[in-house]
């Protein structure tokens, strides 16, 4: 038996869904495109939605709708995928590192207070692994200190804050439709926001500043020519791409509560092993468990490239837990080895199981019986 890390729920229906645009004639961005963002809000229960081309350019693009320059600095985990620092530097900014929180891996009011500077102007919050950060005290925090709040939520779909769902009232929440998130349309992004202007300007910015989108010129009927109001991007997502994502969409109810059933059911094997924790709910919301990581903690005398490469042999393929962007060559140097504590203790004692909406239990029980084996206990 082998047992991916992840596999996508692509069926028929998302097929079918792409014929159609191929057949319509129109397969960049368009009238998919518009349904997409507007069922996206009303799921989000956001204000707005703009679809763009990856979680990255939504990030990118938001950070540039704030002005930055090359002596404002961004406040985000060094604990997340390496996107959310180069979109800082993309935006022409400065990424700062915070720690985080060793429960949830998110950052808190007390870890982004040890990165403040006189030049932090923004702070960027990830909802890592799909738990949902605290960002009412962060929110809180940022207004105080006058600094803008955006909220990288790439692997937040499906996960609940507070009873909304995570993106619901933001200013800016971005979110990933890569096939490693809970649903995809291969590549794809987009940003939710209650703030009319700002997703006026987002829509500008994803098609090169026009001020009429190519689609809205072509349905016009009539002679549009539009004028460049500002130096744009291309990030946009396309009708094909949108078309998968409305299928998707509807599947996201279902595949969130697999992916909480198969996590309880890891949760019951794993939390008697001592010295082995696993992700869990925080007491402010519910994660989509969009990657279901598990801590090695130090008195067990296990390695984690030990417990990746026992999995293997089995034919289980898990990875290594959250990367630490600091310890990477492109930020190395940032900040001194040792001033982000948890960060390098998570990056180098934690791992991701396999985890997919369609996992069976002989798949989740071989990943199992190799853990309980190296923990020393039978499953
Ligand atoms: C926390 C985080 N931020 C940003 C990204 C980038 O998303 P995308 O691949 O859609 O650009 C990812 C993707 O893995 C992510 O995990």
């Amino acid at each position: 038996m082998t047992v991916p890390v992840m596999r996508p729920w692509l069926g028929v229906e998302e097929s079918t869904a792409v014929a159609d645009v191929l057949a319509s004639g129109w397969i960049a961005q368009g009238p998919r495109v518009q349904a997409f963002e507007e069922a996206m809000a009303e799921r989000l229960g956001a204000d707005h939605a703009v679809a763009v081309s990856s979680c990255t350019a939504g990030l990118h693009l938001v950070l540039h709708s704030l002005g930055l320059g090359p002596t404002d600095e961004v406040v985000v985990p060094s604990l997340s995928f390496i996107a959310t620092a180069n979109t800082v530097t993309a935006a022409g900014a400065r990424p700062v590192f915070a720690d985080v929180d060793p429960v949830t891996q998110n950052l808190t009011p007390d870890t982004i207070t040890d990165a403040l500077t006189a030049r932090t102007a923004a702070v960027m919050v990830v909802h890592q692994a799909g738990v949902p950060a605290d960002l009412v005290p962060i929110a809180a925090f940022c207004a105080r200190h006058g600094l803008a709040l955006v909220e990288d939520a790439a692997c937040a779909l499906g996960s609940t804050y507070r009873g909304s769902p995570v993106g619901s009232g933001s200013r800016a929440a971005v979110f990933s439709f890569h096939p490693r998130k809970v649903i995809t349309t291969g590549e794809g992004g987009l940003v939710a926001t209650d703030d009319v202007e700002l997703a006026q300007r987002l829509r500008r910015l994803r098609e090169h500043g026009m001020s009429a989108s190519a689609h809205d010129r072509h349905a016009s009927g009539s002679v549009v020519i539009e004028e460049y109001l500002e130096a744009g991007f291309n990030m946009r997502m396309t009708d094909l791409q949108a078309a998968i994502g409305l299928v998707q969409l509807d599947r996201l109810d279902h595949i969130v509560a697999e992916r909480r059933d198969l996590a309880a059911r890891y949760q019951a094997a794993l939390t008697p092993l001592a010295g082995i924790r696993t992700v869990t709910d925080p007491p402010w919301g519910t994660t989509n468990f969009q990657s279901f990581w598990m801590v090695l903690e130090p008195d067990l005398d296990l390695g984690r490239d030990e417990v990746l490469e026992a999995l293997l042999v089995e034919g289980v393929s898990a990875r290594r837990g959250i990367m630490a962007a600091h310890l990477e060559p492109a930020y190395r140097g940032r900040i001194r080895e040792g001033r982000l504590p948890v960060t390098e203790y998570l990056t180098r004692r934690s791992l991701i199981l396999p985890l997919f909406h369609a996992m069976t239990d002989a798949e989740q029980d071989a990943t199992l019986s190799v853990l309980c084996r190296l923990a020393g206990r039978r499953p």
